[in-house]
């Protein structure tokens, strides 16, 4: 199959790169709409692992968690060694600013817990966290959308608006203020920058949902304007550690916050991680599961491959408990993504939009859908 040069660019970066230095989906919505418990068999994407551990925060009976890209699972890996090796203070450097005077000393602590991949993209890369270069937060593909993203606010002068509309406490103020941010980061000059395939495909977002999205300048003006100006994005992780490059420490995640911490490490055995396609695993292991977290990625399949969609829907159906919870994200405004003879097996409930625009603090999504198999 001959790929566009949109698709080859996606897949080449996905191939090659760490994509992904944050999940980019919100956990505390995940977590209220999945009710997790004792009773919990989780089958998620790893992205870059934090939503996992912080899952364990509701004490599943187990995770398992497959990525297609190493470099994933490398820093979920990485994420789980320094928990077990090390202490709170490392852990939060690495993971919550992004940079550590200690990163050489602490990897070499954790290096030999590694699988062999793992090991080797970090021998690599471990400089992501050195005190001298730009943090985590500006690394793999994300890392280079958010700092496009800070160039663009810097290069046309807006800076000190976006720090005071993120401060701001009244809603008409902050519609003011972002109003002057978007004449100029939406609609001017940078608004063709937004539409370019090759800088979407750093942000994960392929040519499918690309076209599924539409008007890309009306989307991101309603995502920024749900999150900056309809939230409050002072308290919000997501956006505000791509504008930072470090997470403000009285609005972290819930993994990162230290009274989380022990009941996480205790429990980090439960997580059983791999480097594989959800297809692969599904069609390999013999498991059932009560909740499947599938984030975004059947938007990937729906652009490329209809038929491996299909077979994908009928393994979850096949390794599904009865009464199991699938949840996921799109960018297509219906249930496109669900084959027709899937439709009467699983009983599926948009989560109400205007519930999902005023509390989901990452708002890249047009839907986000709860299955119940039947
Ligand atoms: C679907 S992407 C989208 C980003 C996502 N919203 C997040 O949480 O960051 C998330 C992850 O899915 C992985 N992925 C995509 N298709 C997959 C598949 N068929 N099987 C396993 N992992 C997949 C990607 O490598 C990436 O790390």
């Amino acid at each position: 199959m001959t790929l566009s040069p949109s698709d080859a660019w996606f897949k080449y970066i996905h191939t090659h790169f760490l994509i992904y230095n944050i999940c980019w989906e919100d956990v505390a919505i995940d977590r209220k709409l999945l009710k997790l418990d004792e009773s919990s068999s989780v089958f998620m994407i790893s992205s870059a692992g934090e939503n996992a551990l912080t899952y364990l925060l509701d004490n599943p009976e187990s995770i398992v968690t497959v990525d297609i890209n190493k470099r994933q699972t490398a820093l979920l890996e990485l994420k789980m060694a320094i928990l077990k090796e090390s202490g709170y203070d490392d852990f939060f450097e690495f993971f919550g600013t992004g940079k550590s005077a200690r990163y050489k000393e602490i990897y070499s602590m954790v290096r030999d817990d590694l699988t062999p991949p793992s090991r080797k993209f970090w021998d690599s890369n471990i400089s992501y966290f050195s005190p001298d270069g730009k943090g985590l937060f500006y690394q793999g593909g994300s890392g280079y959308f958010a700092r496009l993203m800070r160039y663009l606010i810097k290069t046309n002068g807006l800076t000190e608006q976006v720090d005071q509309l993120i401060h701001e406490p009244k809603r008409s103020e902050r519609e003011r203020l972002f109003t002057e941010v978007s004449q100029q980061l939406i609609s001017g000059g940078s608004k063709f920058m937004w539409k370019l395939s090759a800088v979407l495909g750093l942000a994960g977002i392929p040519r499918s949902q690309k076209k599924a999205i539409g008007n890309l300048n009306a989307f991101i003006r309603d995502v920024f304007n749900n999150v900056f100006v309809r939230q409050q994005a002072q308290s919000n992780p997501y956006w505000n550690v791509y504008l930072k490059g470090t997470y403000a420490e009285e609005y972290l995640p819930d993994y990162l916050i230290k009274e989380n911490l022990q009941h996480i490490v205790t429990q980090l055995d439960k997580i059983e991680f791999s480097t594989q396609t959800v297809h692969q695993y599904l069609s390999s292991s013999k498991q059932k599961f009560t909740h499947f977290v599938l984030l975004d990625h059947m938007d990937w399949l729906y652009g490329s491959d209809q038929n491996a969609l299909k077979n994908e829907w009928k393994l979850i159906l096949k390794r599904a408990r009865p009464g199991a919870k699938i949840l996921f994200r799109t960018a297509h405004s219906s249930l496109a993504l669900i084959p027709g003879e899937i439709r009467n097996k699983i009983q599926f409930t948009e989560v109400d939009p205007e519930w999902v625009a005023l509390n989901d603090r990452v708002g890249t999504y047009t839907g986000t859908y709860l299955g119940t198999v039947q």
